[in-house]
Formats: C-alpha cells, sequence, structure tokens
C-alpha cells in the first residue's frame, strides 16, 4: 500500500520492536545513557506514543501527554551536535535490527528523524 502513511506501511508492530531496540542501545550509548532515566519504560512509551502520531497515526501522544513541545522537553538536557549523532546511530542500528521495516520505509523514518534531531541541538562547544 505505497500509498498508504509512514505509519501504515510500517505497522504498529514493527514500530514499537524498533523503539525497544532503539532504547536498548540508549542504555548502552555512553554519551547517551547519563542524560535518560536508568528506567527507560514510560521514555519508551511516550517516543511510541509520538512516533505513532508523527509518521501519520492516530495522535496518541497528543491525547495523552498534550502538545509535544519538543524543543523545550529536550531544554534541560546539554544536547550538543555529538549527541544527536548518538541518538541517530542508535536509531540506524535499531533499524537494522528490525528487518519487518523494509528499506524504504527505514530511509525514509530515518530522514525524517535526522531532520527533528537538528533541531533539538541545544548546545554546541565547537560554536561557544
Ligand atoms: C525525551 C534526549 C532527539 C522525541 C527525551 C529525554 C531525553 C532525550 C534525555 C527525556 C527522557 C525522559 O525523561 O523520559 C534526546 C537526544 C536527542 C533527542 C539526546 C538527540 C538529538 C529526539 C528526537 C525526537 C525525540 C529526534 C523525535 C523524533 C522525544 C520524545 C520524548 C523525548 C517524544 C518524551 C517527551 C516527554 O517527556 O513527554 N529525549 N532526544 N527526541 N524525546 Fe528526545
Amino acid at each position: 500500500n505505497a500509498g498508504g502513511s509512514l505509519y501504515d506501511r510500517i505497522g504498529p508492530d514493527a514500530l514499537s520492536a524498533l523503539v525497544t531496540r532503539f532504547y536498548g542501545r540508549v542504555a548502552q550509548d555512553p554519551l547517551l545513557a547519563p542524560i535518560f532515566p536508568a528506567d527507560l519504560t514510560l521514555t519508551a512509551e511516550k517516543q511510541l506514543a509520538f512516533l505513532t502520531g508523527f509518521l501519520g497515526g492516530p495522535p496518541l501522544y497528543h491525547e495523552r501527554f498534550g502538545h509535544p513541545r519538543l524543543r523545550a522537553r529536550h531544554l534541560p538536557f546539554e544536547i550538543t551536535p555529538e549527541r544527536a549523532r548518538a541518538w541517530l546511530a542508535c536509531m540506524q542500528g535499531a533499524l537494522r535490527d528490525t528487518p519487518q521495516i523494509g528499506a524504504d520505509e527505514a530511509r525514509e523514518l530515518y530522514e525524517a528523524l535526522s531532520r527533528v534531531a537538528v533541531h533539538m541541538v541545544n548546545s554546541d562547544p565547537a560554536s561557544g
């Protein structure tokens, strides 16, 4: 169904598997783990709800938590360009580990997230 949303093409089960693998990698990442809570259960639930709406599925995040205000919500954390690259590398790895997501969908998802990740950077030692 090439005309469907990215959410429809990926499907809820594969998306959920992706988010689980993503946070499994975040928890092991030396740059990222220190800024995340030790228990990533709620973080993963929120991310799955957010991505569901972001990719064209039901607006679960909005329904449960209100407007995401993503950049503002990330301001308490020091997000350097290096951390943004680490975040995207975790996503790339999680996509590789989730073969039920097709290559086209994986590429589109990764490109969309790359664009958002740039806007989360709020600290850049190189420009200080
Ligand atoms: C929450 C880091 C990019 C979506 C968080 C939290 C951290 C974080 C530390 C708080 C976790 C918690 O307290 O539960 C980062 C870093 C990024 C990044 C280092 C690198 C650029 C992104 C991107 C998206 C995103 C690109 C969107 C696709 C979210 C969502 C939450 C969240 C939905 C939960 C917000 C809430 O508390 O309701 N992120 N993030 N993040 N992040 Fe990111």
